[in-house]
């Protein structure tokens, strides 16, 4: 099993991935909070990068120091008990990382003379080594380029590239791990590697990332940007409807307008918006306005004149909504879900926010625009 060799989708060409790798690295050595396990050999970097899985390091300290001591040697973990090795492990939680590791050391003694392998296939092939444990195993105790991507390092280069994908989709990892091949430099890989993580566990944070302290920003993309905290981005990008509304503001001769009330559930339940439809497949917003003003009034009308058009998006939908206005032909029935309502009256009532625009460019009709609604 080989790690696949695909292409990411950034332009790594455009960037300065020696002048990164130096950076990070040097900020890595003056900065990295010291733990035990800097400098030791591949059994050492084995066991604590298993334990710092799903762990904060300061809990893990304590737990690789006993460990450490009842099984100095893969030969000590191999002979010892389950029950043992468990014991040990009791308080780390996720167990099967015990288990796993246990049955790892084994099949290290039986299979390789004792030596943890250093090659990605043997690594892949024991119990509880994944990618990224191999990775770290590789970079740290081997000095080999192998890349790794944990959450802190996903979220790092996320950042750096401003990348759209969710970093737990398929492609979303998948392109990762194609970035992280790139930058790993052959040059003190472990240092690389753990520098990435150091800086995303305690720089580049998720939601308050501390850009004052850190070595990277001239080549950051979302450094560049208001809001670097929006990456990596957080759900699927949403694939959007286009819709297109039109609105109605039938006027009566003395100034009054209509309003109709909308259905109590579903979206903009309860509110009041000036009679709305979608319109039709080549239908015309002036066509829709009549079918409004038919369906929802209960009235023909004329003199129907396009007047203006806002856009909207709720959910998944991205909406366009034209505006007309038209003069009612026969007096529409007033009652419960219709009322014929002054200009003055119209901020008594309780509008969605795209009818608001139109409203408020009834009131104030030479702002009549395009205009961008904010979602309700
Ligand atoms: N942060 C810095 N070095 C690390 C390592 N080796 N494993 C996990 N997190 C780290």
């Amino acid at each position: 099993m080989t790690a696949p060799n695909i292409s990411p989708t950034v332009d790594l060409g455009k960037f300065n991935s020696v002048v990164f790798a130096d950076r990070l690295i040097n900020w890595y050595v003056a900065n990295r909070r010291p733990m035990r396990w800097h400098g030791a050999d591949a059994y050492s970097v084995w066991v604590s990068e298993i334990m710092l899985q799903q762990t904060q390091a300061a809990t893990v300290t304590e737990y690789y120091d006993r460990f450490m001591h009842s099984f100095p040697t893969v030969h000590a973990l191999a002979a010892a008990s389950q029950e043992v090795v468990l014991a040990h492990w009791s308080g780390l939680g996720y167990y099967a990382r015990a288990r796993n590791l246990h049955e790892a050391a084994k099949i290290v003694v039986a299979r390789h003379g004792g030596n943890v392998p250093n090659s990605l296939n043997e690594l892949l092939n024991l119990p509880g080594i994944g990618r990224y444990t191999a990775g770290a195993i590789l970079s740290i105790a081997y000095n080999q380029p192998v890349p790794l991507v944990d959450a802190n390092v996903a979220r790092v280069i996320s950042r750096l590239f401003t990348l759209n994908e969710l970093p737990t989709s398929r492609e979303g990892n998948k392109n990762l791990w194609a970035i992280t091949s790139h930058l790993v430099p052959l040059q003190h890989p472990g240092l690389f590697n753990q520098g990435l993580m150091e800086l995303g566990a305690t720089v580049c944070t998720p939601t308050a990332p501390d850009c004052n302290k850190c070595p990277v920003t001239s080549l950051c993309g979302a450094h560049a940007t208001v809001d670097p905290s929006q990456w990596p981005t957080k759900t699927a990008r949403k694939k959007f409807v286009q819709q297109i509304h039109c609105s109605v503001v039938v006027r009566q001769p003395d100034g009054g307008v209509y309003l109709v009330r909308r259905p109590s559930r579903g979206r903009w339940g309860g509110l009041w918006e000036f009679p709305r439809v979608e319109c039709k497949q080549d239908e015309t917003p002036c066509e829709a306005a009549e079918r409004a003003a038919r369906q929802l009034l209960n009235v023909p009308i004329t003199d129907v004149t396009m007047v203006t058009a806002v856009k909207h998006t709720v959910t998944h939908h991205n909406i366009t909504l034209y505006c007309c206005t038209a003069q009612a032909l026969e007096v529409p029935v007033t009652g419960e879900g219709i009322h014929l309502v002054s200009v003055e009256s119209l901020p008594d009532y309780p509008l969605a926010a795209p009818q608001v625009l139109l409203r408020n460019q009834i009131l104030c009709p030479a702002k009549f625009e395009i205009q961008q609604a904010l979602t309700l």
